[in-house]
């Protein structure tokens, strides 16, 4: 019996980060939903209040901004949400982009990378997200909210596409989200705490605190409220090769990216009762634009579709011995590659499902582990048999991936 461990890590790790993920964003957007519903107390020195109804009982929240004038007992914290989601996201990112690089992250086709080199750049693409963000939110920029909002996303674009000329589409992606991710967190865990941190010390020391530390936290806080869509978007758009499969993969990302932007914009206006049509128009129509993008480039692809003749996918010789390249491409021709090639022939996918391309004795080798697992292992590929695949044949498959696919 074979543990397949690195697999059991992965999920364990996944499922932690889509938890505290979820907490995160959960606690982030009832806050800011808080925010947006804050009404004038009638009675006391709180600044705000909101009253609500939840699992049997009342909630009567308040705020106070800056601060109350007297610190109270007992003081909860947001921050391991946030924090737990980073060190579980940066795992797995190194663990299925890094460490699995060369299945992953890497493309031959745009760039000969080492593993190392890789992730190398990929750590380095996350370090500078951070600087240049913190650099605009302190610089006179970051006094208007629209400008910097315009000049990150303007900077994401480019980062998308830098990223998408070196790496993988899919490793693209999942860097750019990585890069949003940690602007999040480094918000919280570089300004939001810190500067809370400092008002409270500024409380129990019996001073007034300085109303510049909640503005800045409180526009951190926004920065992030906009983030989350497009960030969780890109968490999801692996299992949609639409999207990263597409022609210009950064183009996708970019136009879906502002329709999540703009999505949580109505979100707010509506949490604020604010008037929401043109709101949601620019939504539909950004969303519109996406897909139609996206559609209108699949037309171009399948104009120039490349197909296996049946000749060649015919001539599957039934299980030998062998374990050579000669006695398996046969059998990707005929079973896998009308979907995982660059440019599939069949109807049911519009680009390699999950980035797998079995096209070529480099890219059969790249991804051999993985087709061990779905077409030898286990038998859910080809995606429910329909072009009958026999046992024989995955046991083909299976001699020549234990041969260290030569
Ligand atoms: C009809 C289209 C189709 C055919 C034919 C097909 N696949 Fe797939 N394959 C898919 C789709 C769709 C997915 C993505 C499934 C998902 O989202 O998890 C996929 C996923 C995969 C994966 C990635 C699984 C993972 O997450 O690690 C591998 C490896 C794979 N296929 C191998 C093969 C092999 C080998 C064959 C031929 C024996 C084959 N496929 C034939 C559609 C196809």
């Amino acid at each position: 019996m074979m543990i397949d461990w690195a697999e059991w890590l992965n999920l364990a790790i996944r499922w932690f980060h889509l938890t505290a993920g979820i907490a995160w964003i959960g606690s982030s957007f009832y806050f800011v939903w808080l925010d947006n519903h804050l009404v004038p107390p009638k009675v006391g020195e709180a600044s705000g209040e909101v009253w609500s109804v939840h699992g049997g009982g009342f909630y009567h929240k308040q705020k106070y901004q800056v601060a109350p004038s007297q610190m109270p007992q007992d003081l909860h914290w947001f921050k391991w949400e946030a924090y737990t989601t980073w060190i579980t996201g940066f795992l797995l990112l190194v663990l299925v982009y890094w460490i699995g690089a060369a299945s992953f992250l890497i493309d031959p086709a745009k760039a000969a990378l080492t593993p190392l080199q890789a992730s190398g750049l990929g750590a380095a693409a996350l370090v500078a997200g951070w600087l240049v963000y913190d650099g605009l939110c302190r610089s006179p920029l970051g006094r208007d909210d629209r400008a910097l909002g315009a000049t990150w996303y303007a900077v994401l674009v480019a980062a998308a596409w830098g990223l998408c000329q070196v790496f993988s589409a899919r490793g693209a992606y999942l860097h750019v989200g990585a890069i949003i991710g940690t602007a999040m967190v480094g918000n919280v865990f570089f300004v939001i705490i810190p500067n809370q941190r400092k008002v409270v010390a500024a409380l129990v020391q019996g001073g007034v605190p300085d109303p510049a530390l909640g503005k800045a936290a409180k526009a951190r806080s926004l920065h992030n409220n906009y983030m989350t869509l497009p960030v969780l978007l890109i968490m999801i758009s692996h299992h949609y090769p639409m999207t990263f499969g597409a022609a210009r993969p950064w183009l996708v990302l970019a136009l879906l990216g502002l329709t999540g932007v703009a999505v949580r914009h109505v979100f707010n206006l509506r949490h604020r009762g604010q008037p929401l049509g043109r709101a949601i128009t620019v939504a539909v129509v950004l969303a519109l634009v996406s897909v139609t993008y996206v559609s209108a480039e699949k037309v171009g692809v399948s104009a120039e579709k490349v197909g296996v003749s049946p000749e060649k996918a015919g001539t599957t010789r039934s299980a030998g011995g062998s374990a050579d390249w000669a006695s398996v491409e046969p059998i990707f021709a005929r079973h896998c590659v009308s979907c995982h090639a660059a440019k599939p022939t069949s109807d049911l996918v519009t680009a390699p499902p999950l980035g797998v391309m079995l096209d070529s004795r480099a890219h059969a080798r790249m991804f051999a582990a993985r087709v061990k697992r779905v077409a030898v292992d286990a038998e859910i590929m080809p995606l429910g048999n329909t072009t009958g695949m026999t046992r024989a044949e995955r046991e083909a498959l299976g001699r020549w991936i234990e041969a260290g696919a030569p």
